[in-house]
């Protein structure tokens, strides 16, 4: 097809028409043209398919489908690989049922733990979460399936999803929460992105144009169409104008009318109208072209893909005494409902019908000496002491027990945020119970989001499987009896209490105002500025083998930051199983006169060794390894100074490091103004020569004032020295001893600001 000639032969109402959903999930068709229909779909952990009667919230009338693990457990496995097969798998699924677009990857930054759809999401950190929302859309694109990366930008709490305004200021933006639509977009190339519910800085995500026009067109080459949320739209001639493509679902027609009515009164160019038309026919035509309804979607397959990639999500927190991995002739009392009835998914528009699931129960039934008590009800959040006595005995009479806990559905979910981080009491009450009753105890988790454990000394080992996916069940049966060596680290931190994380004071926000004031250190980056103990740090996670780090080697000692440095670093399995370390580069800013976080993700690696095996893994780091956001320039700016490049295991245990220097070969243009004071002046050595007469002058005049000896003692030389370097120019009027006239000291900022 023709787009453009398509578009030129489309009446008005037919091009204004196009600009809207012709229901919930497709795009409206123009039959006379040959102008067909594209279905999208929810995801991402799955394909999320519904009948074209249903409405976005109905769950049960979608089609069955394969669940995945979800966002929180696949970022965990700190691997791109496991993104990339999920998303190949969902390609596959959208080929055969013809649905030209999953919306996903979401991509929010976990401000906060309670943020209700934080198990959706990745991580704290922009970088892993970026890197994670490539390989996903790599691997469903790789199938001429487009994606929707979501949901774009500041939608980091569901607290009045659809009407707060998050505040952030321009450096906190660019480098936590849209790093990782950046990458993605820049690199990835999603043929879609969702804009989000909530204003940004006072404009609606969808009719914010620097968002949506000159930041993700302009800067980042977005080349695809911009979708709204669903029922996201506010003023949808405004939207047009700033970039906003399709408003989903459909207005009824209302909105199309009123973009008719904008154009024919002249208040929106047609050309814009064309514009929206030919993005999204483009798009479709993508798919269109490139359909292969004869894709085959194996879904028992993609059930063994989906234990394969669970186990790989898993991060073991605790092992003590190497309690973990299991003997397969262990008694093992397997305790809690969770067991037979996993929580391994969220609630909400991301919600699969699931083709099958696998409970841990499932797995382990059949196995003798296992045996199996509920513990609680999920619902209930009061413990029930039969069930708790049950329990316990189950324990007693077991070698190891094994209790299931986490977060019920209601705990965390789409549409609301949680108030505290605790787990229902009944599962708390159970733990220590069982506990009491037996000292190997180890605790399995589902739950999307950091949870308090107030437990944890009295147990000996705790397994975080996340939301794990359908399959989770035999992905945790594989972990805990050694099958599959656990390799997931956190991709956030787990705070000791909710008042430690950082957002806390601000999240949720006044009425509709959201301000982000804790600005760019979100997660571990506070956590390890204020050297705050936490429950896990950012990047943990044990292995039932050891690894051991040497010989980092930087390629350069010194380099400017338009070259690029390599980082090697020798990895050993020191111990007897097999097993996949992550290894974790962090940058730290040795020198910076910029406020800046202890350390920063930079690069991450997984990698698998045998017993003894040593492996070289290498990174390569690039100027935005090195930059922070110049707020002056509008630009990452890379300031000169020595930074460390440290290899660890996590945010908090640093194996290896080493310094580079960096030269930056941009300047931060710092106009001289009578207001500028010396120690500013002094900093700049071309400056030094016309500044000499003024500090001589400076000395003599703060000489002066300690005449006697009670003034001597009262100014030190270091206060005096102090006090010249933070005089500002203008005050030479009050110090100098009349010596000095302004027009001097205009004449001296302008000699200042024209040196070459
Ligand atoms: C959610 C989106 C979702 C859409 C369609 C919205 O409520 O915020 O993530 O893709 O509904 O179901």
């Amino acid at each position: 097809m023709d787009i453009k000639a398509t578009i030129a032969a489309m009446t008005l109402e037919e091009k204004a028409g196009l600009l809207s959903g012709l229901d919930f999930w497709h795009t409206k068709p123009v039959p006379r043209l040959g102008v067909e229909s594209c279905m999208v779909s929810d995801g991402p952990h799955g394909l999320r398919k519904q009948d074209d009667s249903a409405d976005h919230v109905g769950i049960n009338d979608a089609i069955k489908a394969v669940c995945f693990p979800a966002g929180c457990a696949t970022a965990a496995s700190f691997d791109r690989d496991v993104l990339t097969q999920i998303g190949q798998a969902l390609g596959d699924a959208c080929q055969h049922e013809g649905v030209s677009v999953v919306l996903g990857p979401a991509v929010n930054i976990k401000r906060s733990p309670l943020c209700g759809r934080n198990f959706e999401y990745f991580s704290e950190d922009p970088y892993l979460a970026g890197e994670a929302a490539v390989s996903l859309i790599e691997g469903v694109q790789s199938r001429n399936v487009g994606t929707s990366i979501k949901h774009f930008a500041l939608n980091s709490q569901e607290h009045r999803r659809m009407s707060s305004d998050s505040r952030a200021d321009e450096r906190t933006l660019r480098e936590i929460y849209l790093p990782a639509f950046e990458q993605a977009v820049k690199r990835a190339k999603p043929w879609t992105v969702m804009c989000s519910y909530n204003l940004v800085n006072g404009t609606y995500a969808c009719q914010n144009h620097w968002l949506l026009t000159e930041l993700l067109r302009g800067e980042w080459g977005f080349d695809g169409y911009v979708m709204s949320d669903w029922g996201a739209v506010d003023d949808r001639i405004a939207c047009v104008a700033a970039g906003l493509d399709l408003e989903m679902p459909a207005s009824g027609g209302e909105n199309d009318r009123r973009i008719v009515q904008a154009v024919r009164e002249g208040k929106l160019p047609e050309s814009l109208v064309d514009l929206c038309c030919e993005r999204i026919l483009t798009i479709n035509q993508r798919f269109l072209e490139n359909r292969k309804p004869e894709t085959p979607w194996d879904k028992q397959a993609q059930h063994q893909l989906a234990r394969r990639l669970a186990a790989e999500c898993m991060v073991l927190l605790k092992n003590e005494g190497e309690l973990l991995p299991l003997r397969r002739e262990a008694k093992v009392a397997v305790i809690g409902a969770f067991a037979k009835q996993p929580r391994y998914q969220g609630g909400g528009s991301s919600h699969i019908n699931s083709a099958q699931v696998t409970s841990a129960w499932d797995v382990l039934a059949a196995w003798p000496g296992v045996t199996y008590a509920p513990g609680y009800h999920i619902q209930t959040d009061e413990p029930e002491e039969a069930l708790l006595l049950e329990a316990e005995a189950a324990a007693r009479a077991a070698e190891v027990a094994v209790v299931f806990a986490g977060l019920p559905d209601l705990y965390e979910s789409e549409g609301y945020d949680r108030t505290h981080l605790s787990m229902p009491p009944a599962q708390e009450a159970l733990i220590e119970r069982v506990a009491k009753a037996n000292p190997n105890t180890v605790v399995v988790l589902h739950n999307g989001s950091p949870i308090v454990m107030p437990w944890l000394p009295r147990v000996k080992a705790v397994l975080e499987a996340y939301l794990g996916g359908q399959a989770v069940g035999g992905a945790v049966v594989d972990v805990l009896y050694g099958e599959v060596n656990p390799s997931g680290r956190l991709p956030e931190s787990f705070p000791l209490k909710l008042s430690d994380n950082p957002s806390y004071p601000w999240y949720g926000g006044e009425k509709n105002v959201v301000e982000y004031r804790e600005g760019i250190f979100v997660g571990y980056r506070w956590y390890d500025q204020k050297e705050m103990p936490v429950l896990f740090p950012f990047g943990y996670g044990l292995s039932y083998t050891r690894f051991a780090y040497q010989n980092l080697r930087l390629s350069h000692t010194a380099i400017r930051d338009t070259d690029t440095l390599t980082v090697q670093v020798d990895v050993t399995n020191t111990g007897a199983r097999y097993g996949k370390e992550v290894v974790q580069l962090y940058v730290a800013d040795r020198e910076s006169t910029v406020i800046r976080p202890v350390r920063e993700l930079k690069g991450f690696e997984k990698v698998a060794l045998a017993p003894g095996e040593t492996k070289t893994v290498a990174f390569t780091l690039d100027s935005r390894a090195f930059a922070y956001w110049n707020e002056a320039l509008h630009d990452w700016h890379v300031e000169t100074g020595a930074f460390g490049i440290q290899i660890g295991r996590s945010s908090r245990d640093i194996a290896l490091e080493a310094d580079v220097t960096v030269t930056g070969t941009t300047v931060v243009p710092e106009p001289v103004t009578l207001n500028s004071i010396f120690m500013d002046l002094l900093a700049v050595p071309k400056y030094a020569q016309a500044m000499q007469p003024l500090i001589d002058l400076m000395q003599q005049a703060f000489s002066g004032h300690s005449v006697d000896a009670d003034v001597e003692t009262a100014v030190s030389p270091e206060m005096m020295q102090a006090m010249i370097a933070y005089t500002p120019l203008r005050s030479l009027l009050s110090f100098g001893n009349g010596q000095v006239r302004y027009d001097d000291l205009v004449a001296l900022v302008d000699q200042l600001n024209r040196l070459p």
